[in-house]
């Protein structure tokens, strides 16, 4: 079966949905839809959303709705948990709404034992898929809508990517736009390639084609996504790295940045150092995920790069690019971690000049290698650690942001504050800037001087073309 004959069987299964829909003593129905998890989800929710907007449902934000829809992240476990807190709540909703459809699909859904659980303890949820299958959305609901019994769909795999499903967005001037799927890395720890499968990357040409075709709808600003962007386009019959594909997309009239995430260290090339350098489009920000500053603990991690790897590409990319925004992610009570291993991160937070840092504590994933690793590390003392690491990040990310003070930046205007008359927005950078102005601008780029920093965000003002 071909790949568009796929989307219009399912563009089918909208249309039945909607009929069956008009038919019924609920012509108007609305649902409910929450993200959880990375930007790559959000993107399959967006999708989604789409999907049952076609199918007539409005959207609500409260799950007093007559469809609720969790795109479920498995990444650490207090995502799970999350999920069900949430499915507590519905059940009582479900009491006085008994035809509420409720639908859990997304990466832990790909875990065996959460669909047993689900199977066993929350026979109310109608419809459970994973992520292997989410083009197949129509298709599915459409049985819902004609069962009472739950529906659980789960595939292990899949080679093959649907392009031209519906999409929807936040924003009507920037977007995300995934340029790859899974992911091949076994980092020790993590349990994406289990719930996502093997890395596979789009054709260049669906993925530019697809930017034309968001830049003619009004956006400006894309950030491609995958789990690791410097690998994208080995799987390809005919393989494109990543720089050159960022090329191609630097190369589409309208478009004014690109952003991506995530970069894995261990694949970030001089070509790709070199094409952003020289780019006008690429923005001057880079999220280099760190998870450990011991060269040991990397190991176990199977990260594949070590400390000094680490810190001389930083200090490479710094080199080639100076105004440089640097993000990161730290773990820390990895198993085995010991105080000197946790004192090397700190050494590397100290020497790299991080913007941001998203910490986290290690959450252990059944199946993953580290899972039975013997000396997991006693929770107090993890605490304990994470709150040395949160301050030192906080300070010298206070420090590292507030290097703009006094400059002119372009800024894409993103909203208004619930202050009437004073907008944000976000500089090339990615930092967050506040400044008075009115809505028409939204959308728009301009230029603003950045007067005082309050730790992580700005206020500016406006600046007319002769003062910059
Ligand atoms: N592909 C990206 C990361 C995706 S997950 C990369 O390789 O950098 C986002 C972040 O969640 C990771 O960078 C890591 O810091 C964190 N993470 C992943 N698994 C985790 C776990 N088991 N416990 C705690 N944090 C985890
Ligand atoms: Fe997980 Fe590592 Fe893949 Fe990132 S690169 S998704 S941390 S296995
Ligand atoms: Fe979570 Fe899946 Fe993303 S586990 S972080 S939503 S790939």
């Amino acid at each position: 079966m071909n790949q568009n004959s796929e989307a219009e069987i399912q563009m089918q299964y909208i249309q039945k949905c909607r009929e069956f829909l008009e038919a019924s003593d609920q012509p108007h129905p609305t649902f409910h839809i929450q993200n959880e998890g990375c930007q790559m989800n959000t993107i399959q929710t967006e999708s989604v959303a789409a999907m049952m907007e076609q199918m007539g449902y409005v959207k609500v934000d409260t799950p007093e709705a007559d469809a609720v829809v969790y795109n479920t992240c498995t990444v650490r476990e207090n995502a799970n948990q999350k999920i069900y807190g949430h499915l507590g709540h519905l059940k009582s909703i479900k009491k006085h709404r008994p035809d509420m459809k409720i639908v859990l699909f997304g990466c832990m859904m790909q875990e065996p034992h959460v669909v047993e659980k689900i199977r066993r303890e929350y026979p109310y949820v109608s419809l459970v898929f994973g992520t292997h299958n989410i083009h197949k959305f129509p298709e599915l609901y459409c049985r819902t809508l004609h069962s009472d019994s739950q529906i659980i769909d789960i595939w292990k795999d899949s080679d093959e990517i649907v392009e031209g499903m519906p999409t929807s967005r936040k924003y009507p001037f920037k977007t995300g736009v995934s340029i790859m799927f899974g992911c091949n890395n076994f980092c020790s720890y993590c349990i994406v390639p289990y719930v996502r499968g093997r890395e596979k990357s789009r054709e260049p040409q669906a993925i530019v084609h697809e930017i034309e075709k968001l830049v003619e709808d009004g956006v400006t600003e894309v950030m491609l996504l995958g789990q690791n962007v410097n690998s994208y386009g080995k799987t390809l019959a005919a393989p494109v790295t990543f720089a050159q594909l960022l090329t191609q997309v630097e190369q589409i009239e309208g478009l004014r940045r690109i952003r991506f995430m995530t970069s894995h260290p261990k694949d970030l090339s001089d070509e790709l150092i070199g094409v952003m350098a020289k780019s006008r489009k690429i923005c001057h920000h880079l999220h280099l995920p760190l998870q450990s500053g011991s060269s040991r603990i990397l190991k176990e991690m199977n990260r594949r790069y070590d400390k000094e790897k680490y810190l001389a590409l930083v200090e490479k990319i710094r080199c080639a690019i100076p105004d440089l925004s640097l993000t990161t992610d730290i773990m820390v009570g990895f198993p085995g971690e010991t105080e000197e291993d946790f004192l090397e991160t700190l050494d590397v937070v100290e020497k790299a000049d991080y913007d941001t840092a998203f910490t986290f504590i290690y959450s252990r994933r059944t199946g993953t290698p580290a899972a039975s690793m013997e000396n997991q590390v006693p929770e107090d003392v993890v605490k304990e650690r994470f709150g040395r690491l949160l301050s030192l990040v906080q300070e010298k990310g206070r420090r590292a942001s507030s290097r703009f003070t006094g400059t002119v930046q372009e800024i894409l205007v993103e909203e208004e504050n619930r202050e009437k008359g004073t907008l944000t927005g976000r500089t090339q950078h990615n930092l967050l800037v506040h400044f008075p102005g009115e809505p028409e601008l939204i959308g728009k780029y301009v230029n603003v001087r950045l007067d005082t920093c309050r730790g992580f965000y700005y206020f500016g003002h406006i600046v007319r073309e002769n003062e910059v």
